[in-house]
Formats: structure tokens, sequence, C-alpha cells
């Protein structure tokens, strides 16, 4: 499964894409609306720094639009991936960026019924929305499961499932369960995949242990 980064944050994904751990990154308005910085500035310093796929969203409501959006941040860099919503618009921009082979992230997707249009316009990434869901009560690891049960009744199908809206460790672990391709977490969530009080109570008192024999690795080198 690879994991991708959902920020906008320069500076956070020039920290933790240090770790080697991070596949992408996908933005969005909001994101970039957060970053305080313009729309190209922000995803060339992406780009730069990420060599996966990297979401810059559309914010055209046509797909004429879309389409015109799209090509000018295709040309940021070669690793842009293009967001397109999931919209009757939308998914005519993707067919239409998939059949000159642009790589295609159709995004805000609540339903199964989209997530199998997305897949039958091409789409590269289709990005159902869990923690949206969760928020106003509906199983938004139900929405996951559903569409990756689809999926795999239709090998055909090439479209990846990018489990987005994440909210804490415990949906990236659900979302594996089920089967996604990608999940895309905010830096906080990444931090907290890895953080567990039980190892830094058990490096603490390894430390403490071999500081009382008073000995190094370091001396057997
Ligand atoms: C996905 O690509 C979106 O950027 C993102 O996951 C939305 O998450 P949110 O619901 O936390 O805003």
């Amino acid at each position: 499964m690879k994991i991708f980064l959902d920020s906008a944050d320069i500076q956070e994904i020039r920290e933790l894409t240090q770790t080697g751990l991070i596949d992408g990154v996908t933005t969005n308005p909001s994101l970039i609306a957060r970053s305080g910085q313009d729309i190209k500035k922000v995803i060339a310093g992406i780009c730069d720094l990420v060599p996966g796929p990297v979401s810059a969203e559309v914010l055209a409501i046509t797909c004429e639009d879309m389409l015109k959006e799209g090509f000018a941040l295709s040309k940021i860099a070669p690793n842009v991936v293009i967001k397109v919503p999931l919209t009757k618009e939308g998914l005519k921009a993707c067919k239409s960026f998939r059949e000159q082979n642009i790589g295609v992230n159709v995004t805000l997707c609540f339903s199964p019924a989209q997530a199998l249009l997305a897949a039958k316009a091409g789409a590269t990434f289709v990005s159902p929305f869990i923690g949206r869901l969760d928020d106003i009560s509906f199983d938004g690891l139900l929405l996951i499961e559903e569409i990756c049960q689809i999926y795999q009744n239709y090998p055909s199908l090439t479209t990846q499932v990018l489990a987005a809206s994440i909210r804490h460790p415990l949906h990236v672990v659900q979302a594996a369960k089920a089967g996604v391709h990608v999940v895309t977490v905010p830096g906080k969530v990444f931090k907290q995949m890895y953080a567990h009080p039980l190892t830094d109570k058990g490096l603490e008192i390894f430390l403490e242990d071999t500081a009382k024999t008073g000995q190094k690795i370091t001396q057997i080198l």
C-alpha cells in the first residue's frame, strides 16, 4: 500500500519525505489556501521534493474550463496528477485527460456508484472521503470496502482506490484491511502512525540499563 501526504505545507513535506516512506502527495484548494502561497509555487515546490504523484486540483466547474486548468497544472511538473471533482463535468474531463495519458485523481467521492463511474472514466485514482462521511454519522469504512469489492469484481478496472479524509491511524489500518491501493494522510496522522508510548518507554528502559553497564556499541567497531 502506498502512503501519500495530504498536505500543501512545504516544510512538513520536506521533513516527512526524509523518512523515505512517502510515495506521493495530495493537495486540495483548502490546503493550498491555508499555505498562504501561490498555487504554482506550492505545486512546483512539492514536485521538487517528491518524485511520486502530486495531485493538484482544478477550481473550474465546467469540463471545458477544467481541461484548460488541468493542462496548465500538468505543465508545472511531469509528476502532477490532475484532481477533478466527481461531477458529470469532472468525469468528462477525466476521460479526456486519460485519453491524452494525463494522470487523474477523481476526488470528493462519497458513494460506490460514483466510484464505479470514476473507474469507467479511466481515473488513475479515485478518492473516497472516510472522515467526512464519519463526521455526518455515515460509515466511511463501509464505502471503502464496497469500492474495493466492486473493483475486485472487475479486474480490467485499473483505477487505484486512494482512501482520503483520514482522521487517525485507525482509519489507515481499516483502509489497509479493506485492500486500498493508497492512503493519503495529514502529517499529524503520519507521525501518530509511528508513535507509541510503549515504544518510548521501552527505549527509555533499554538506554537506562545500558548506561549502567558503561558499554557503548561504538567501542566494538
Ligand atoms: C483528499 O485528497 C483530500 O485532500 C483530503 O483527504 C480531505 O480531507 P479532509 O476531510 O480532512 O479535509
